[in-house]
């Protein structure tokens, strides 16, 4: 029992430390939470801890064209290839300082590829990937010039494509259909609302103004009424004693 716990501690222990290997690296782009991780000039990469020897080499990140990566030999990872040769064979390397910049550390973090903005011509520079790529990085260890040791390729990596403004699109062509009849109801609705509204205005102003005239008509009226009303009060008392073929003697 015993005895098996230690050969399984001895097969992890190995598996650890040859995953702790250069060798065996595969470059990834980093999953901590930071802002723009992949933009569309640059992408972001997990910090490599723990994998690299010596403390005085330098430390290179090989950022090639996915089609061009499967020919790259190692060979042609020496001497470096500045950013100027991108274009014509499709590779470069960026530096990435000594091999003493990435101690074994318990805190993650992270090397941002392309966040150079300004290069001067003929210098090994961390300049703005040039297109969406797709790319793939490996990580090349070197004393002066000469190789030492490189870690295993990255999956590819894509990075965002920037809209051209005259490609942004603004007419609804391509819209969905549903969105498009949506939109054609609503503004239905909308317009007749808005009618329904207006001739609302104009009959509520028509009915204030017929109203008001309605209503000095039956003030008038009213004041005959009472006109009337007391003539006729006034009359229906002189019935008692006057007899009834005698003239009203007030009618308006
Ligand atoms: C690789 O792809 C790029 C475009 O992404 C193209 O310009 C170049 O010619 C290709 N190279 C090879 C070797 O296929």
């Amino acid at each position: 029992m015993d005895f098996h716990i230690k050969v399984i501690l001895a097969i992890a222990t190995c598996a650890l430390s040859v995953g702790a290997d250069i060798t065996t690296y595969v470059p990834q782009l980093t999953l901590m939470p930071i802002q723009g991780s992949v933009t569309s000039t640059t992408f972001t990469l997990d910090k490599p801890q723990c994998i690299f020897g010596s403390r005085t080499n330098q430390v290179w990140l090989l950022v090639a064209r996915s089609n061009v990566s499967v020919s790259i030999t190692n060979a042609m990872l020496k001497p470096p290839s500045m950013y100027s040769s991108f274009p014509t064979q499709g590779y470069y390397h960026v530096p990435l300082g000594t091999e003493a910049s990435y101690p074994c550390s318990n805190t993650a973090d992270y090397i941002r590829v392309g966040d150079t903005v300004y290069c001067t011509d003929n210098t090994y520079c961390n300049a703005p990937l040039p297109d969406s790529g797709p790319y793939r990085v490996k990580f090349v260890v070197m004393n002066n010039n000469a190789l030492v040791s490189s870690s295993l390729w990255s999956g590819l990596i894509t990075l965002r494509t920037g809209k051209n403004p005259s490609t942004i699109d603004t007419w609804p062509g391509r819209r969905s259909g549903g969105m498009i009849v949506l939109t054609s109801i609503l503004s239905l609705l909308m317009g007749i609302l808005t009618l329904c509204l207006t001739a609302a205005f104009f009959v509520g102003c028509k009915g204030m103004s017929r109203k008001k005239g309605t209503k000095e008509n039956s003030i008038i009226q009213a004041d005959q009424n009472t006109k009337n009303y007391k003539t006729h009060y006034s009359s229906t008392i002189r019935h008692q004693p006057d007899p009834p073929s005698s003239p009203e003697p007030k009618i308006v």
